[in-house]
């Protein structure tokens, strides 16, 4: 096991499920933020019945599993076993088809074409987008939607970056690598790589003691 999916296997213990319902009472839905019941559903995605949905770091699925709820064909993709399993436990008879595997190398092997490629917190934000957009864009047919959202960027803090995952006292903190860019930086990234962008804004933390946003952005396959 490489120290990346170490490190996704130590993160997936320390992640509390998601509820069983949120605030409208709803046992599947989209949640874009770190927030609860905070920011845009699932109509970012644009989903018809049917569609083709890929989700790049599916984590323990909930997203992915209200996407199967709306009709989609709906594919999750993740490098850590133990989240997949925590996903195919609660999402059992969801109709969600989940793999383990490194996004990038799935994106690279695959054939299939999706109408959306969305990725919360995941792997969009764990790997190089210039390695990682050339192979969202052959695997997105025309128009399609390329979504994600991740914590903002800190000021002056541009491009890989290393993000810590805690373990136990006396254990040293395990380390992934991100890429995070401000929203103006990547509208010239995803143009660069055929997408058009819809919308590259940070939405705002809900009222309470945390104050840190949400970078969401919406970009469609230009050509
Ligand atoms: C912060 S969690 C977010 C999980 C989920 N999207 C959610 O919102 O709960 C990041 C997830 O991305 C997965 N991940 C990170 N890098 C990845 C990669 N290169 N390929 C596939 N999955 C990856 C991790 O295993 C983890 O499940």
């Amino acid at each position: 096991m490489t120290n990346t999916n170490v490190a996704w296997e130590n993160y997936s213990k320390q992640k509390p499920e998601r509820r069983l319902t949120n605030a409208a009472g709803e046992r599947t839905w989209f949640n874009w933020t770190q927030y609860a019941d905070h920011g845009p559903g699932a109509e970012v995605l644009a989903i018809t019945p049917g569609a083709n949905v890929l989700a790049l770091g599916c984590g323990k699925g909930g997203n992915i599993a209200h996407v199967a709820a709306l009709g989609a064909r709906a594919v999750g993709v993740d490098v850590s076993r133990a989240q997949l399993s925590a996903a195919e436990e609660r999402w059992n008879g969801s109709g969600v088809a989940l793999h383990h595997a490194d996004a990038l190398r799935f994106l690279t092997e695959s054939s299939e074409q999706f109408d959306a490629i969305y990725s919360v917190f995941g792997a969009v934000w764990f790997t190089d987008p210039g390695d990682l957009l050339p192979v969202v864009h052959r695997r997105l047919r025309p128009g399609g939607v390329l979504a994600f959202s991740q914590r903002p960027a800190i000021e002056g803090c541009y491009g890989c970056q290393a993000s810590y995952i805690n373990r136990s006292e006396g254990e040293d903190p395990l380390v992934v690598k991100r890429w995070d860019y401000e929203p103006e930086r990547w509208l010239a990234i995803l143009h660069d790589h055929g997408f058009t962008t819809d919308t590259a804004r940070v939405l705002a933390a809900p009222p309470g003691p945390r104050k840190v946003g949400t970078l969401v952005i919406t970009a469609h396959r230009s050509g």
